[in-house]
């Protein structure tokens, strides 16, 4: 079956693990040349040769895009050896478990660096090939927690909400170079997201959060997140019943604020 991503680039960070890893499986199945970044140059090879496409076809890009000057040197790398990049899924990211109170300013900082400026700092590095080519598209992973906030994960959606400031900006400066921007809006989906949380403290949290291992499976959210980026949607939101607190936010705050003290966090 055809496929409009077929025969096209697609650069994913945090393609080592979850909805990144799944992005590209099912990418590769639809016939496009993927570039692979996470920090994990291991996972990285098992994933490309699992893809079935060839070193030319699929590029292991290690990469820790909160290392601003290392985004800026492999991009620059990626680029002499792609033609172009259509896409561009700027996926990597890592949430929090811990209490505004509990939390060092240090993971605040890291946890912006990471979801935050990674992901800027790509978009910025990339762009001007785009614009140059004709035009490309940026997917950025977002969560429902780009929109309100929730308990254990002050920092996380505060640089999710960032990512909503920049990337709806994108959209309107270089609609007319061709820029497409697609915000995903994910709740819980399954992946290892909660076990590679932060605490407070800066250690890994390395639990399963039983309202994490309920949600969608991780095929079924990118299938329908491919779905929403083919149809060039501003935003894609993704997820079980959880993902409905999106609409519940927008049209009824009041009663959103009410029930978000009550819900159990984890
Ligand atoms: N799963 C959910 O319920 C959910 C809901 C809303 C939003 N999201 C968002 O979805 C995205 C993917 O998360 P996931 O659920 O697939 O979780 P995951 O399984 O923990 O995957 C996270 C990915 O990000 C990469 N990563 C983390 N820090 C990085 C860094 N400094 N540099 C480069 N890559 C880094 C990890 O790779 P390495 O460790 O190899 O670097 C891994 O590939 C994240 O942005 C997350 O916030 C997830």
């Amino acid at each position: 079956m055809a496929s409009v991503y077929s025969g096209k680039w697609v650069w994913i960070t945090g393609a080592s693990s979850g909805i990144g890893r799944e992005l590209a499986l099912q990418l590769a199945r639809r016939g496009a040349h993927l570039v692979l970044s996470s920090r994990n140059r291991e996972k990285l090879v098992a994933l490309q040769q699992e893809t079935g496409l060839t070193e030319e076809q699929c590029l292991v890009v290690p990469l820790d895009v909160s290392d601003g000057t290392a985004v800026v040197r492999v991009a620059g790398e990626v680029l002499e050896r792609v033609p172009r990049v259509d896409y561009l899924f700027n996926n990597a990211g890592v949430s929090q478990r811990g209490l505004i109170r509990e939390t060092k300013v240090e993971v605040d900082r890291m946890i912006m660096e990471i979801n935050y400026f990674g992901a800027i700092t790509l978009t910025k590095a990339v762009l001007p090939r785009m614009i140059e080519q004709g035009g490309g598209h940026v997917v950025v992973t977002s969560s429902i927690v780009g929109k309100f906030g929730f308990p254990m994960r002050s920092a996380y959606a505060a640089s999710k909400h960032a990512l909503h400031g920049f990337f709806e900006t994108l959209l309107v400066e270089e609609k007319e170079h061709g820029i497409r921007v697609t915000l995903l809006v994910p709740g819980h989906i399954v992946t290892d997201v909660s076990y590679n949380a932060i605490t407070g403290s800066g250690e890994r949290y390395g639990k399963m959060d039983p309202g994490q291992a309920r949600g969608m499976t991780v095929e079924k959210a990118v299938k329908k997140i491919l779905h929403g980026v083919e149809k060039e949607k501003r935003e894609v939101v993704v997820g079980k019943a959880d993902a409905w607190s999106v609409y519940l936010k927008k049209y009824f705050p009041g009663l959103f604020f009410r029930l978000a003290g009550k819900v159990n966090p984890v």
